[in-house]
């Protein structure tokens, strides 16, 4: 082999002019200019011009057969590109090789779609031939920017005193609200381990091990129905700090985004960042997770109408629901309050008001149904100018703030209203202790079992648990849930008095989270922590729709790796060890 350097492709500048370099790559796309012929050869690191003049006729005719995708080694000077061919798209694009040598190390087949486009491909087809949509530069360049994400993050802790350790994926089952991938154990029959959903428990006891300041980048599994922004198996930047209130936690993740932020985009993350109260965000959002990139504020609009006559809102607000509205600040047409009134309806309301705001009046088929003095009131409240429109919902509180906070969102999209290219940062503190489950309508952890009551709530644990507020917190990044995390408990008492409010019996408790409790009664230092989702946070970062952009091999919608065809039936034997016998034999797919 030759001693020249190696030059990645991407990094070749004029500064280099004049020097003979390697370079390695595949070939991007090839332009035959009758004597002249160029390659756009490409690797990870970008794209360089290499020029075959017919002078080097060997290398040339080499040139001349080179498909697509093949991967090649050309050797030659590096040179300033003659005045007025500069390619001003290309980081590289003031120079190019003049290849004087070249050699095919591989051809490649035609590829089953272009690699040299971020054109729109099939997914199905795109994650089948992974390795090959990896080769794209949109790909490519989202997975430097999660590993330069990921180094930010751990070089940021690493400076803070946090040390990173590793916990196990095969564990007990333990509840983190979703259902558990299980692996059935070959060498205890009948007994099945878990595969982690988050370090949760193990981090709370490394806090008891003194550990301290705990931090892993982590994979979590959960066999979650699959959507945009959820995978069976995704990374958690997880933490857990001693001795800390919610200040101390929310202070250091703060940070920590905004140095990954500043060294990786460049960018400044305004702290600290603003925080809302649960409460509150149902309340003016009608969402957990509210996104900031626009106003759009649900107002309370119940007392305008406590005396009124008008059907709808007299039967809401004497079964002890509320009207609340918004305002949208464009004139709307009859299409689109359809559509509003439609996603409203999904999410239960049974229909929505409306009001066009017009220079004297109000105009609306329901407007005959009040008097003066209420739509005067409308008008003061609303602040809706001549052209706008306001909607509301009258029904039960969580009715109508759901239904208002879709409305909201699809408005603001539909409309144009959302800031594009800005981080809205904003954190939801005090969420409830206990909500209800939608499935069984049984009591449930909001956040996980293991969350503190908020201390002037903990009265409330025995006579109203529902009203207790927790020590609990998210960060939410433009409606999207980046993490949650919580002020823990740390004695066994209170513990098992969130166990029995979650209807869990004290023998039940101790059977299952014995070795919890167990370790609150050997000296737990008072601890919290905070877990966000690294996929989706390299997701916003990237700009894209989905973590699958941001995750190298990621599942499809049916949770399947389409490349290696995984879940896949294995042999009886393999069974048979695991002493596991099918009840449905495996349904045969083709590809
Ligand atoms: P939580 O369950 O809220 O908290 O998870 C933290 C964050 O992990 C991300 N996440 C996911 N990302 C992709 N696909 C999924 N299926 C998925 N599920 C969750 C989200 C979420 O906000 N142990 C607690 C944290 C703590 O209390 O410290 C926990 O796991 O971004
Ligand atoms: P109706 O009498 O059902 O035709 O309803 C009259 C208007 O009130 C329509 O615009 C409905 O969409 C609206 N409406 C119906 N139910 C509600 C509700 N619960 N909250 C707000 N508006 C409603």
């Amino acid at each position: 082999m030759s001693l020249t350097p190696r030059a990645p492709c991407g990094t070749l500048r004029v500064e280099q002019a004049g020097q003979s370099v390697d370079v390695y790559g595949w070939v991007h796309r090839r332009r035959d200019l009758g004597g002249l012929i160029f390659i756009d050869l490409r690797d990870r690191s970008g794209i360089v011009q290499v020029k075959f003049d017919p002078v080097h006729a060997q290398a040339h005719a080499t040139a001349g057969e080179l498909r697509p995708e093949s991967v090649i080694r050309v050797h030659g000077p590096v040179v300033k590109r003659p005045a007025g061919t500069e390619n001003k798209e290309l980081a590289t694009g003031a120079v190019e090789i003049d290849a004087d040598a070249v050699d095919i190390l591989n051809r490649a087949q035609p590829p089953p779609f272009n690699v040299n486009e971020d054109g729109v491909v099939d997914e199905q087809l795109r994650l089948r031939y992974r390795y090959l949509d990896l080769r794209r530069q949109r790909m490519a360049r989202n997975l430097q920017l999660r590993h330069r994400m990921a180094k930010a993050i751990r070089d940021f802790l690493d400076d803070e005193g946090f040390v990173e350790i590793e916990t196990p994926v095969l564990i007990r089952s333990t509840p983190e609200g979703a259902r558990d991938y299980l692996v059935p154990s070959r060498l205890k029959a009948g007994h099945v381990y878990a595969l982690a959903q988050s370090p949760q428990l193990y981090k709370q006891l490394l806090m008891v091990a003194g550990m301290d300041r705990y931090f892993q980048i982590v994979r979590c599994y959960r066999d979650e129905d699959q959507r945009a922004d959820r995978q069976p198996e995704f990374t958690q930047l997880d933490l857990e700090m001693s001795f800390v209130a919610e200040d101390d936690v929310l202070d250091v993740v703060e940070r920590c985004f905004a140095h990954v932020w500043k060294q990786v985009l460049g960018a400044v993350v305004p702290t600290p960042i603003r925080r809302i109260t649960h409460a509150d965000a149902i309340l003016r959002y009608g969402v957990d997770k509210p996104d900031l990139r626009y106003g759009l504020e649900i107002q309370e609009l119940s007392s305008i109408f406590a005396g009124t006559e008008f059907k709808i809102f007299r039967q809401a607000l004497d079964a002890g629901g509320v009207v609340r509205g918004l305002r949208i600040p464009k004139a709307i047409g009859g299409k689109e309050i359809d559509a509003l009134t439609e996603a409203a309806r999904g999410d239960g309301a049974k229909g929505l008001a409306f009001w066009h705001r017009e220079a004297e009046a109000w105009r609306s088929p329901i407007t005959k149904f009040f008097n003066e003095r209420e739509l005067a009131a409308l008008e003061q409240v609303t602040q809706a100018q001549p052209g706008e429109v306001v909607v509301a919902v009258a029904d039960r509180a969580e009715v109508a703030a759901a239904a208002l906070g879709s409305v909201r969102k699809l408005a603001a999209r539909s409309l144009g209203l959302i800031n594009e290219g800005t981080f809205e940062f904003v954190w939801v503190t005090e969420f409830p202790l206990f909500e209800r489950s939608k499935e069984t309508g049984g009591v449930t952890a909001a956040h996980h079992p293991f969350t503190a009551p908020r201390p002037e709530d903990v009265p409330l644990l025995a006579s109203e648990p529902m009203r207790v507020r927790a020590r609990a917190y998210d960060l939410v990044l433009n409606g999207t849930e980046l993490g949650s995390g919580s002020i823990r408990i740390h004695d066994p008492e209170m513990q098992q008095r969130v166990f029995s409010g979650l209807g869990m019996a004290p023998e039940d408790a101790e059977r299952r989270f014995g070795f919890l409790l167990d370790a609150f009664r050997y000296g737990a230092p008072p601890h919290g922590g905070f877990a966000y989702g690294l996929d989706r946070v390299v997701m916003l970062a990237a700009g894209e729709e989905t973590i699958r952009e941001v995750i190298a091999f990621p599942k499809n919608q049916q949770a399947e790796e389409v490349m290696t065809d995984a879940p896949a039936p294995v042999d009886a034997k393999q069974l048979r060890e695991l002493g596991l016998e099918l009840v449905r034999p495996p349904v045969k797919q083709g590809r």
